[in-house]
């Protein structure tokens, strides 16, 4: 069982990574307390994972709430649900929300955590890739809302976070390399040894090797932790884990949420990203090559959709939420591994980048 720490204060919390993290049931429950533990889940990964969980929990008085499947229900409908569920249940702050899901699972339980009679602790059992190596770490929450992605939210921190690695078996390949796209970004904003790593271990994570899947997630979890201890709020160095997302984004909206997944967009996003830090000096040809070839082989898209106008990218991209004064920012290269955040990318040029 691999550990580490991500380093906040009085708020500070341990990462558990390992093949058997939810069997893990002495920490757990160190984590959890004197408090009952509520396990928040989806009607997917209940039948895979809940019962194991509430089993080990048995003599806590565990109860759990299911929710359907799917980002439409990140929302305030179901987070007054799973209110009432636990107004219903008589649950006060001696209470514990566990999140056993990936991304819309622990974003949802987090914010009714943050919510919840002003705030009752949560664990995050993270079971995507996407929610092992980004979501479950660094404590933003939030509920969709229907004028905007994640726009009602809090920065809330997870008492710990339990990565089991097994979990990753029963996901959709799709799943698994829309996670990817996470991981390669790491190795674009930080860290080109992990780029270099992911370019020779194709086969082995794709199949899953054990060894591999520890090292990547381990490592993502680290540079995702350093950059959270530094700006847990978002005030600068957090926005570089926004590379190819103020695209992606556009192309998740435009697309219809679901169509295209998270992770997927995000690819092609990181693609435009770095072929417009090509057309600024920042990238030779050879390193934007290199970064498409990588995206391709973890069977992911590099071409943004077909039907997509460069209006349509803009009429999305202003709402960004890292926009400042009506100005569009991005995450850009500014060499291979190393990325910042950058105002002076014109309309034109956008158009330019989208046409060609
Ligand atoms: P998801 O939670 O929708 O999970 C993807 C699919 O995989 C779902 O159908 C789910 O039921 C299924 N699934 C999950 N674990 C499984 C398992 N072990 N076996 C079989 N099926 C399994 O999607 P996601 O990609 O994990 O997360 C996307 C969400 O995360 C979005 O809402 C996005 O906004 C959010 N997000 C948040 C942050 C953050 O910092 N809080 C960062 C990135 C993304
Ligand atoms: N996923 C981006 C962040 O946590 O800041």
């Amino acid at each position: 069982m691999l550990e580490l720490t991500v380093n906040l204060d009085e708020r500070s919390y341990p990462i558990y990574i390992g093949q058997s993290a939810l069997q893990q049931t002495g920490r757990l429950r160190e984590h959890i307390g004197d408090c009952r533990p509520i396990i928040i889940t989806n009607d997917t990964i209940a039948p895979l994972y809940l019962d194991d969980v509430m089993t080990s929990l048995a003599d806590l008085n565990p109860l759990s709430f299911v929710i359907p499947d799917g980002e439409q229900f990140k929302s305030l409908d179901w987070f007054e649900k799973i209110s009432a569920f636990l107004l219903e249940h008589n649950c006060g702050r001696d209470t514990c929300l566990i999140a056993l899901g990936g991304g819309v699972v622990g974003d949802l339980t987090g914010f009714v955590a943050a919510c919840y009679q002003r705030g009752v602790p949560f664990i995050q059992i993270p079971t995507t890739l996407l929610s092992q190596v980004d979501s479950s770490v660094g404590g933003k929450t939030a509920v969709n809302h229907p004028l905007g992605k994640n726009m009602i939210g809090a920065f809330y921190q997870p008492q710990a976070v339990f990565i089991d690695t097994k979990s990753l078996h029963t996901l959709p390949e799709r799943e698994f390399a829309a996670g990817m796209a996470e991981v390669i970004k790491y190795g674009l904003i930080y860290d080109t040894e992990l780029f270099a790593y992911l370019e020779q271990n194709i086969a082995k994570l794709k199949s899953l090797d054990e060894q591999t899947l520890q090292h990547v997630i381990y490592r993502c979890c680290e540079i995702k932790a350093l950059i959270v201890a530094e700006d847990e709020k978002e005030a600068g160095l957090r926005a570089l884990l926004n590379l190819g997302h103020t695209f992606g984004h556009a192309i998740e909206a435009q697309m219809g949420y679901g169509n295209w997944l998270h992770g997927e967009a995000v690819a092609a996003g990181m693609v435009l990203a770095a072929r417009l830090a090509h057309t600024r000096g920042d990238l030779s040809a050879s390193e934007v090559e290199r970064i498409v070839q990588l995206i391709s082989q973890y069977d992911l898209p590099v071409d943004i959709p077909s039907e997509m106008t460069s209006e349509q990218f803009l009429i999305h991209m202003r709402k960004d939420k890292k926009n400042k004064k009506g100005t569009i920012r991005f995450i850009l290269p500014t060499q291979f591994g190393q990325c910042a955040l950058v105002s002076d990318v014109t309309d034109q040029q956008v158009c330019d980048l989208i046409a060609r």
